[in-house]
């Protein structure tokens, strides 16, 4: 038997300042197995992003931890890729040069970086504009690139924060395609947070369900389609029937 690459163990958060106590997180249980991909679906506020952040190891808890591979998690690793839910790019970088940022960082050469940083551009569909500057990409492609980014470190884990959120339905439904590729190809184990119900089936192995803040997991869909997905998908009797579903189990959307 697998072991799970990740585990969330009773996490908590308040955010505490000299005049206010806010909870944001209630509590976080699960575990999650080396090549799933598995969506976390909530309302506005209760808690995604903060999640999300502590599962990267870029907030700690205050209760309860995070364990990586059996090991606490007290930092960033590279082992573990990050997509914001809104992409941060520098700006006056090239598409090229963002996605080379982290390596150059680590002293990787120049050359060695280059070539890894445009495998990958090309691997999100964009070695066309590898020399665009964000500003002239759309907020899609400004996405892959950060999904890029994230991969550069060829990381084991993605935590992905409702990285197509800001995008119209159509280019949406062309990421998710993508990013099923990417991930098929790649065979990484990927946390998404989502607000999109039909996103989170067609992507997942299962969805998390998240009530309204102070967060708490409440429920776990499994999603037996079988895979590899299509969009085709979307429009059988099965998909339909766990769309009722986990609607149902979203207290806050009836
Ligand atoms: N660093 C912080 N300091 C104080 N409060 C914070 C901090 N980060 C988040 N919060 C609060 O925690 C709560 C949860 O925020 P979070 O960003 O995790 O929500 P979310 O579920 O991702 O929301 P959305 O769906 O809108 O992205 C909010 O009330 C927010 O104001
Ligand atoms: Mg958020």
């Amino acid at each position: 038997m697998n072991e799970p690459i990740l585990i969330a163990e009773h996490l908590q958060i308040t955010f505490a300042s000299a005049n206010s106590h806010l909870e944001a997180l209630a509590e976080a249980s699960f575990a999650v197995m080396p090549n799933e991909f598995i969506c976390i679906i909530g309302p506005s506020g209760c808690g995604k992003s903060t999640l999300l952040r502590i599962l990267g190891g870029l907030v700690q808890p205050t209760g309860g931890r995070v364990l990586l591979e059996g090991k606490p998690l007290t930092k960033p690793q590279r082992r573990i890729g990050f997509v914001f839910q809104h992409a941060t790019l520098m700006p006056w970088r090239s598409a090229l040069r963002n996605v080379m940022l982290p390596l150059e960082i680590q002293g990787i050469p120049r050359e060695e970086a280059k070539r890894r940083a445009l495998e990958l551009l090309e691997l999100v569909g964009l070695a066309d504009f590898a020399e665009s500057l964000p500003r002239d990409l759309s907020g899609g492609m400004r996405q892959r690139v950060a999904l890029a980014r994230a991969l550069v470190y060829d990381p084991d884990v993605l935590l992905l924060d409702e990285p197509f959120g800001a995008l119209d339905a159509l280019t949406r439904e062309r990421m998710n395609w993508e990013l099923l590729r990417i991930w098929q190809k790649r065979r990484k184990t990927v946390v998404m947070i989502t607000h999109d119900i039909q996103e989170a089936i067609f992507l997942s192995d299962r969805v998390l369900t998240m009530s309204p803040r102070p967060g708490r997991i409440e429920k776990e869909v499994l999603i037996d389609i079988p895979r590899p997905r299509s969009l085709d998908a979307l429009y059988t009797p099965r998909f339909l029937e766990l769309t009722r579903l986990l609607r149902s189990s979203l207290r806050w959307t009836s």
